[in-house]
Formats: C-alpha cells, structure tokens, sequence
C-alpha cells in the first residue's frame, strides 16, 4: 500500500457523515483476506439514511423523488416526508407477508416511483432486493429467481417502450414456470395503460397492500448485511450475483455524491439510466437520498419520447445541476439534432457538469456535448461490481482536466495498476489489464451471492493482491487512465453490458446450428452490437436464411430483447488456432474493416478471406 493514506484516514470523516446505530469500532475487517468487510461491527439502515433522518432534519418538505415520464404524460414531485410516509407503509406491507432480515424479493418494474418504494421497503426491512432489468426475458429473470430464491416478487403490468407497451406480468407468469424456485406471493402495480390479470391467493394488487398497511420503522441491519444483489453478465450464461453491503455503501455513495458529482443537500441530480442497472441503484435510488438531493426518475429515451429535447427540457424543468447517462445517448441525440438546434429553446443555465459512463466516451460525442453545451462533460469509469466510479475527474474537488480518450485519474481508495499477463506492473503508457489493488474501498462488492469461492475465481485469482476488471487500458505519464477494451466476452451494447458467451449458448442450442461466434463490432449509435457467424449442421432441411431468423428470435426470447442481435450470418467455416480456439478478435477487426495481422497459430489463413468477403457482401 506504500503511499496510500491508512483506511481510517481515508473514510472516518466520511463516515460520520452516517446516522449510524450503533457505531463501529473498526473501519476494516481484514481477518480474512482476500475477503474484506467495512465497518464490521456497526448497525445501521440504509432507507432511515436516506429518509427518516432528512425529514428530522427539516427536509420533510423538500421534494425527494421526480418523476418524469413523456411516456405517460406525468411529472410528478414526491417530498421526502411522503416518500417516507409511502416506503414505511409497503415496508409494513411487506412485513405482513411475512418478509423480514436477510429474505430476498426480486424487483421486475418499470421506471415508476413504486419501483423506488418497493427497494426502499426492503431496505427498511433488511430484505435484499434483486431488481431485474425489465429488457430481459423470462429465461433471465428465471435464473435470477432459481439463484436468489425469492420470498417475493414485486412487478408491474407493463413497461412503456417507444415501440409500444411491454406486457410484464406474461413475462413474470412465464418464469414462474420456468423457475424451480415459486414464491408464495407476487406483487403487482396495475397501470392503467395496460392491466394485468392476478392469480388469486398468490397475485397481490400493490394499491391495496399499500393503502391498508400499517407503517414501520427501519430496522437495525449489520453494516455488512447485505441491501441489494444484482446480476450481470459474466463469460458464460450464468449471471453472477453482485452483492452490495449497508454500511460501506451509504459512506461510498455519500462521499461520491459530493466529491465526484458536487451534488449537495437540496441540489438536484438526473442519472438517465433505469433501476434495472447499477447506475439506478446507486444514483438515483440510493445515492441523491442519503446525500439529502433531490432525484430525477425518468421513464423516456434520450430520443423518440417525444423527441431529441427530451433531455434539455427536463434540465431545464427541474434545475438539475449534474446529469449522468451514457455516451450512447448523447449519440442518439446528436444523430437527431447535429447542430444541436433543439438545445437553443432551453434554459440549461443550472446544469454545471454532464457525466459520462457505462461505455467508451468517444472523443466525438465529448466534443458535440461540450460545444452545445458549454460545460465540462465528464467521463468516468465503473463497473457493477463497483457500485461507483473508481476512475473519473472529481466535479467536487474543483480541480481537474478533462482529458480526451480517458476516464480521469484513480478515485480517492481505488489503487489502479495496469499489469502484464503474470501480474507485473507495466511501464506508464503501456497497454495490459487493468486491476485494483485490493482491500477494494467501501462500496464495492464484498462477495457474489451465496459464492465466496466463485469471488475469489472469478475476480481476486488471476492476480493475486489484485480485484481483475475484466478491462484492458494503460495509465499515461499524468496518471490519467485510459480504459481501451474488455478482455473477456463481455461487450457493451447502448450502455447495457451482455455476454457474447451466454449468446453463443443460446445459439448453439439451435438443432440445426454446429457451431457459432458470436462477438461485437463498432456501431456508431450504440457504441457495440452482436454479430453471430454459424456454422450449419451437414444436410439440414431448412434455408441458411430461415435459420439466421430463428437465431435471431431465439436470442431475443431467451435473453431478451436488450441483447439487440440482428446480424447473424451463415459462413462455411470459422477460423481457429490448431488448439481449436476460434480467433474472435481477428473475427472482430476483419468486421470492423480494421487492418489485422493473420495469426501464426492460424490453421488455416484462407478462412479469413472467405469470411471477410462473406461479411462484406452482406454489409
Ligand atoms: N423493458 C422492456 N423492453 C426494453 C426495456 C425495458 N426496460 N429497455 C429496452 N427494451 C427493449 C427495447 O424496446 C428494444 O426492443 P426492440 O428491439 O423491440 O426495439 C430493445 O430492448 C433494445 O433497447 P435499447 O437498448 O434501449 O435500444 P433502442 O434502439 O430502443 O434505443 C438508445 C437506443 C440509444 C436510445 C437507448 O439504448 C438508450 O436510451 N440508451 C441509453 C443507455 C442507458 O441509459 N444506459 C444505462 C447505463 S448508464
Ligand atoms: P457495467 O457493469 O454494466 O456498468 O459495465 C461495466 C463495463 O462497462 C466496464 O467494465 C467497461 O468495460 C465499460 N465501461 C464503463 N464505463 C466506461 C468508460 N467510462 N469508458 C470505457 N468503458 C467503460
């Protein structure tokens, strides 16, 4: 640890800044390396962080939650004393059916205020909530419920999409089906745009659990227990289950809201993202409360809900200070409006700061962005697992450059490093994987779900001392760091991170499909998009074409439709190394029209032409 400051200098000023219950005596439990645990032997509760103590603080009145939703026509302010008068009422509702410390309750919803409540009502309790992305299919949600076996299910009737309505409670039905795990009860919030047929005895109407329950108070949980688990996307098709403590999480994401985000008690904050992902989590459910702000919550898209000023308006309806989405967005924007004329009916005077994660930030959409607006857009680096960034320029601080093609510097308790494939530190600007030295700062997961074993595998192994990215970059001679690519199957599709793995699982399931390689290639609005090349069983019956139609909805009926794979070719041969690996990268540049040397291992070179070709032809 050399030069960094002690754990107790790091965090004890942040700490207090905790309504805690009972205090801690010790910042770091490292007795049992390399698992770590923050504030090991304190009390405390997330959702009283986050409600009770503002509203006896005074901030009773000030709205806690916006929601605004083109889709529905609704904007909506809700108060911290009415957001805590609705959370305490369906944690009690909650309690009723019997939930209590440590059970789970999965969280399958739209971007609706409900949806705020129904993760707030868990943490009041001590229940772990599992939210599920509602872009998923049932097959996913399924698999969540099988690994976190649920007591509860809380869900919606429908989703709005600019395409239409997404009928959820179908979806739920179906992965109870599927799943092994049945949960006595579900949950469900009838939207008037589209209703939702209940089971009797086990489908519970949320308005009616809500309005005849009696309220509860936050109950005391260890700083260790754990608030949320969240699922995402590893090498192959089991999801890992990311989990995420009390304690160390309300210091992280308090210290962050002000140090990286400059948002103050009162000031409002817009993360455009959706509770499905980390981002919601952190920045709009959790975060903005425990730091006493105020949340935007916004049920629309960047374009198309109604338009490409969908964004400017909302900042200038409700003063947001900082914004966060992805680059993604600001592309789709950009691709609507690239002279940036909606923007100029705006009053944005109050934005200070546009923060960028979630993919590679493109020196294009940066420089679009800060033209038209004329603030300092941000780039910052993290990941699920995280639960916040470890890499970004601290808005807070005052003091930071903006420096095209990297995230910013290290974050205050993340110690990055970019290492060979042994696990040596490499030169300044020199390319390797990126990794965190460990104890990994509050925040941060402390294990996977019910897996300590596949924790220490799957992240703390190939390096020992190290937490692994699973990203490759370099650091310059000014400690900025440049976050290049990932080093696993993991690509980034609009901001949504999928496994070309769990894809190719799928694919081959096809009967008539012998082989397949699935992997991601530029796209100029979503940054990456899947492209699957099959290799046809011998004699089948059915057209190549016809197949490719059936990978397709195959992919999008078990994953979902946020897998977004629409390119799917037929080739006669894949090219691999005389192990039998196939050459995925070289699959990838040749895609990208990128220039590619031919592998030595190479079993045989011609493969590559045939495939460039078979590419080119179909565009
Ligand atoms: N529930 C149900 N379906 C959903 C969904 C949800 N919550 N979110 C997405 N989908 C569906 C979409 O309807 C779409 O289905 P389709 O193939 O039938 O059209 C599919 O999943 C892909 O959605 P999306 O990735 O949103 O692509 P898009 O083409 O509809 O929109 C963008 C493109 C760029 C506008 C959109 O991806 C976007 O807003 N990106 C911002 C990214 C972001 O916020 N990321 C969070 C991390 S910070
Ligand atoms: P997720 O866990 O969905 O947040 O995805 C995390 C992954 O997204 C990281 O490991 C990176 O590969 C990528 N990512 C996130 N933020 C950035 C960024 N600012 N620049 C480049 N890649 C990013």
């Amino acid at each position: 640890m050399s030069d960094q400051p002690s754990h107790d200098d790091l965090w004890t000023d942040a700490a207090r800044a905790i309504d805690w219950f009972t205090p801690y005596s010790s910042i770091l439990d490292d007795s049992r390396q390399p698992l770590y645990r923050w504030f090991p032997d304190a009390t405390c509760n997330t959702s009283y962080n986050c409600l009770d103590r503002h509203v006896a603080n005074g901030r009773g009145e000030q709205t806690a939650i916006i929601y605004d939703s083109p889709v529905t026509d609704t904007v909506q302010h809700i108060s911290y004393r009415e957001l805590l008068d609705r959370v305490s009422r369906m944690a009690g509702a909650l309690d009723k059916l019997g939930i209590s410390k440590g059970d789970r309750v999965v969280i399958y919803m739209p971007m609706v205020p409900e949806a705020a409540v129904a993760m707030q009502a868990c943490a009041r309790l001590g229940a772990v909530h599992s939210v599920v992305f509602g872009g998923f299919a049932a097959n996913e949600l399924a698999s969540r419920i099988d690994d976190c076996a649920p007591k509860l299910i809380v869900s919606a009737s429908c989703g709005i999409e600019p395409s239409g309505l997404v009928p959820y409670k179908p979806l739920l039905d179906q992965a109870l089906e599927l799943s092994q795990h049945k949960p006595k009860h579900t949950i469900i919030l009838q939207r008037q745009q589209l209703t939702a047929e209940l089971l009797p005895g086990r489908d519970l109407d949320w308005t009616e659990m809500e309005t005849f329950a009696e309220p509860v108070n936050a109950t005391a949980v260890a700083s260790t227990d754990p608030l949320y688990i969240i699922y995402t996307s590893g090498t192959t098709g089991q999801p890992k289950g990311v989990v995420r403590d009390n304690g160390g999480h309300l210091v992280a994401l308090n210290w962050s809201m002000g140090n990286i985000y400059d948002i103050n008690p009162g000031d409002v904050f817009w993360a455009a993202s959706d509770i499905g992902w980390v981002v919601g989590h952190s920045y709009i459910v959790y975060g903005p409360l425990i730091r006493g702000a105020t949340a935007v919550m916004f049920e629309g898209k960047p374009v198309g809900t109604p338009d490409a000023a969908t964004y400017w308006r909302l900042i200038e309806r409700h003063k947001v200070k900082a914004m966060f989405t992805a680059p993604t967005a600001i592309r789709a924007i950009k691709r609507e409006d690239p002279d940036g004329k909606l923007l100029k009916d705006y009053d944005l005077t109050s934005l200070e700061t546009l923060f960028l994660a979630g993919e590679r930030a493109d020196p294009d959409t940066i420089q679009w962005a800060e033209n038209h607006l004329q603030r300092p857009i941000i780039d910052h680096w993290w990941q699920t697992e995280l639960g916040w960034p470890a890499v970004a320029n601290c808005a807070g601080t005052g003091l930071f450059t903006v420096k095209y093609g990297s995230s910013g510097k290290a974050v205050r308790g993340f110690q990055i490093e970019v290492l060979d494939e042994s696990g040596q530190p490499l030169p300044r600007d020199t390319l390797g994987a990126l990794a965190l030295k460990l104890p990994l700062p509050p925040g941060t997961l402390p294990t996977l779900w019910n897996n300590d074993e596949g924790f220490v595998e799957k992240y703390l192994t190939e390096f020992p001392e190290y937490y692994s990215t699973g990203d490759a970059g370099f650091i310059d001679g000014e400690d900025y760091v440049h976050i290049m690519s990932r080093t696993d199957d993991v690509i980034n599709v609009a901001g949504h991170r999928l496994s070309t793995g769990q894809m190719e699982e799928v694919i081959t399931d096809h009967p008539d499909v012998a082989e397949c390689a699935v992997f991601g290639i530029n796209d100029e609005l979503k940054g990456q998009v899947p492209l699957a090349l099959l290799i046809l069983n011998q004699g089948t019956a059915k057209k190549a074409t016809q197949i490719e139609s059936e990978v397709i909805a195959s992919v999008r009926e078990v994953i979902g439709p946020v897998a977004a794979l629409k390119r799917v070719y037929t080739v006669n041969r894949l090219p691999k190394t005389r192990s039998g690996k196939i050459l995925r990268a070289t699959l990838q540049k040749i895609a990208n029209g990128e220039p590619y040397k031919t592998p030595a291992t190479i079993d045989d070179p011609v493969i590559l032409d045939e495939i460039q070709s078979e590419i080119e032809v179909r565009g």
